[in-house]
């Protein structure tokens, strides 16, 4: 069997000049982890061109769902931008990745931290009924620069809450704190920062991160994951240390180099 299936493109939504998300169709035999990641890709002069994407749907949907920054002068991303529906996208049909629900011991609340793109398997977990089966509050805090980096923003505080299966669990479980660090917003500093100095677990009336009953999966660049880390580290926490086998966290880094 080839690595990659042909899919085609469905729908494709620009959210400001530099992030754009698109769907496309599913290989009825693709089976995935929410949180997995595959190739995505296309032919350029002949040989594939990849790079790896987290996947932003839920595995209960046929279609499948990425997030992507536009890099300028990027060799994937500076073509991938210009797609439209109807193209023709090569994905892998070995996902893999370390942001999977299996790999996290029981316990009472699960914090979902990304920065960017790094939203992304974010978006297929908050999505999971297993997520909100295994643990009471589910806590999604997405750090941008800019208001208008909030991809998604409306959709997972109008649209998930009224969702005809999710709908009851999202409304009474899920908890979405978006900040901005370079504009004004209703919550604003790096996610580290509002860790690090009570007011997230203020403004969310959550207990501060505590490793007895939380848990947490990381999503961002290597400098946000490598603070986020240290900070849970230094309260206690320990980490997956490899797929298959349960810490109190588990981490990714946001694929952004395309
Ligand atoms: P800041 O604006 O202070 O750099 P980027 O686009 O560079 O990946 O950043 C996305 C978001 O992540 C921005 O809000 C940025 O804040 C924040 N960020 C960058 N580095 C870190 C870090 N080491 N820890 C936490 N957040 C970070």
């Amino acid at each position: 069997m080839v690595a990659f299936a042909n899919e085609t493109v469905l729908n494709v939504r620009h959210w400001n000049e530099s992030l754009f998300s698109f769907t496309t169709t599913r290989d009825s035999a693709l089976r995935f982890r929410n949180g997995h990641f595959v190739m995505v890709g296309i032919p350029v002069e002949g040989r594939p061109l990849l790079r790896a994407y987290s996947i932003a749907s839920p595995n209960h949907e046929e279609t499948l769902e990425f997030l992507s920054i536009k890099v300028p002068n990027g060799p994937l991303t500076s073509r991938l931008q210009h797609l439209k529906s109807g193209d023709r996208i090569l994905v892998s049909r070995k996902p893999t990745g370390t942001l999977v629900l299996d790999d996290l011991k029981p316990g009472r609340h699960l914090y979902l931290l990304a920065t960017g793109t790094g939203l992304a398997p974010f978006l297929s977990l908050i999505r999971d009924p297993e997520a909100y089966e295994r643990f009471e509050k589910v806590v999604l805090v997405h750090g941008v620069r800019r208001v208008s980096d909030l991809a998604y923003h409306d959709y997972i505080r109008n649209e998930l809450p009224q969702h005809e299966f999710l709908g009851e669990q999202v409304r009474a479980q899920l908890i979405y704190y978006p900040t901005v660090t370079r504009e004004p917003f209703v919550h604003q500093g790096r996610l580290t920062e509002l860790i690090e100095s009570g007011r997230l677990a203020a403004d969310i009336g959550l207990p501060p991160l505590n490793p007895e009953t939380d848990r947490v999966m990381l999503c961002g660049s290597p400098a946000m994951l490598k603070d986020t880390s240290a900070i849970l580290d230094a309260r206690g926490f320990t980490i997956s240390p490899h797929i298959g086998t349960p810490g109190d966290y588990v981490i990714e880094r946001a694929f952004v180099e395309k």
